[in-house]
């Protein structure tokens, strides 16, 4: 796709190595070509999966910094204690622990790009440093008072709404209002149906390619039905979907029903999503809580169990009742614990130990999933 003859004079999303026609992702393309030669600060929002990192590379490899590098920071999983060392560095013995110095993020980028993904996760403090340097290039390792500049390009991303971050005053509206000035929104998939069977060509030549398997093909009304379907995580979802589809339907023209067997795990139809108790709240959500409900009702309905059995002993004056009730509660408790350990372990199994993933469908951010994960010793 890369060195491809430009069709007109806006850069199309191809040459930025991204994929998708719609005119949602052209227009995208040319903010793309527009910001890349500057040093502006972008800010890229989007739902999960959208391609918010895929635009932030754009970006960089586009920019007259490409030669330097593109350093990545996921401020969602690191813990709030050293992200400030993390991001600014620190000097020998500034803390418990800081035995060497040690360069920062920040430090590190210089000349390059800097890309502070789930940037609606950095702590307050750190946030008032952040905004020192995107002001004037000026930090401060932890422990030194010698202010020290670094040249690099900064930019942001976010599925969080930061507007609401900042009205739960959890983000300072003057770093929000910095970083906004040039804000690339990124539409859910859903929202752009166009694209929809540009990435699944390009995902299954890619599927195909890397598994050796011959891709058969797919009927129109089966693309429709990919077109139809609400996609909650995107386009990472779709390129799960295509993976999974492609080897495990190999060398079959792909109809309809086989497309929906793979949407079934996932599938939210368009009727259910106009159900009141999905209103105003993401699908994913909506779910979550009929899972939840469902867990409480079998919760509801063990103790239920419990007390009739504890009242049929009673009667056979098997147990002293108020000695059996204690234990009953401690139990109680207990469970809850043990139910919050089981469901981090489930979700670290399914995600086959992709923290961000398990995370994710936990609804927790990746900061308290690490914070358990050492809780519950399941490192
Ligand atoms: N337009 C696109 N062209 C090609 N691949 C894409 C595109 N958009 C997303 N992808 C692919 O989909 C997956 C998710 O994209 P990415 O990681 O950029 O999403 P994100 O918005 O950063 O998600 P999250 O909020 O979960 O971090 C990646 O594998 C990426 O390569
Ligand atoms: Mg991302």
């Amino acid at each position: 796709m890369q060195g491809e003859v430009t069709r007109d004079p806006v850069r199309t999303p191809e040459e930025h190595g991204i994929i998708g026609d719609s005119p949602e992702m052209r227009k995208i393309a040319g903010v793309i070509a527009q910001v890349a030669p500057t040093d502006i600060t972008v800010l890229i929002t989007g739902e999960s999966g959208v391609g918010k990192e895929v635009v932030a590379k754009a970006i960089h490899t586009a920019s007259r910094r490409n030669k330097k590098p593109l350093i990545t920071v996921n401020c969602g999983a690191i813990p709030e204690g050293i992200i400030e060392s993390e991001l600014f560095g620190h000097e020998r013995g500034s803390f418990t622990g800081a035995a060497e110095q040690r360069k920062g993020y920040f430090e590190l980028a210089d000349g390059g790009t800097i890309f502070l993904d789930e940037i609606g996760e950095l702590p307050l403090a750190a946030q008032v440093k952040f905004l020192r340097v995107l002001e004037n290039g000026e930090y401060l390792r932890v422990g030194s008072s010698l202010p020290r500049t670094v040249n690099v390009r900064v930019i942001a991303a976010t599925n969080k709404d930061l507007e609401n971050e900042v009205s739960a005053q959890r983000f300072r509206p003057d770093l929000y209002y910095r970083l906004r000035s040039v804000n690339i929104l990124i539409p859910p998939l859903r929202n752009r149906v166009e694209d929809i069977p540009v990435l699944f060509r390009h995902f299954a030549a890619e599927v195909a390619h890397q598994n050796k398997i011959r891709f058969a093909g797919i009927s129109d009304e089966a693309m429709q039905v990919l077109q139809q379907y609400h996609w909650p995580g995107n386009v990472r979802e779709l390129r799960n979907v295509v993976e999974s589809m492609l080897v495990l339907e190999s060398g079959k023209y792909l109809q309809p029903d086989d497309v929906r067997k793979y949407l079934k795990e996932f599938r939210v139809n368009a009727d259910e999503r106009q159900l009141p108790v999905h209103l105003g709240k993401s699908v994913e959500q909506a779910e979550r809580e009929l899972i939840l409900r469902a867990l409480l009702d079998i919760k509801g309905n063990l103790m239920e169990l419990r007390t009739t059995l504890l009242d049929h002993l009673q009667t056979q004056d098997a147990v002293p009742p108020a000695e059996e009730q204690a234990h009953a509660d401690g139990q109680d408790a207990l469970t809850l614990e043990a139910m919050e350990h089981r469901m981090i372990a489930d979700a670290l199994d399914r995600s086959k130990g992709n923290r961000r993933a398990a995370a994710r469908e936990l609804n927790i951010s990746e900061r308290t999933l690490y914070r358990k994960i050492k809780e519950y010793g399941l490192e």
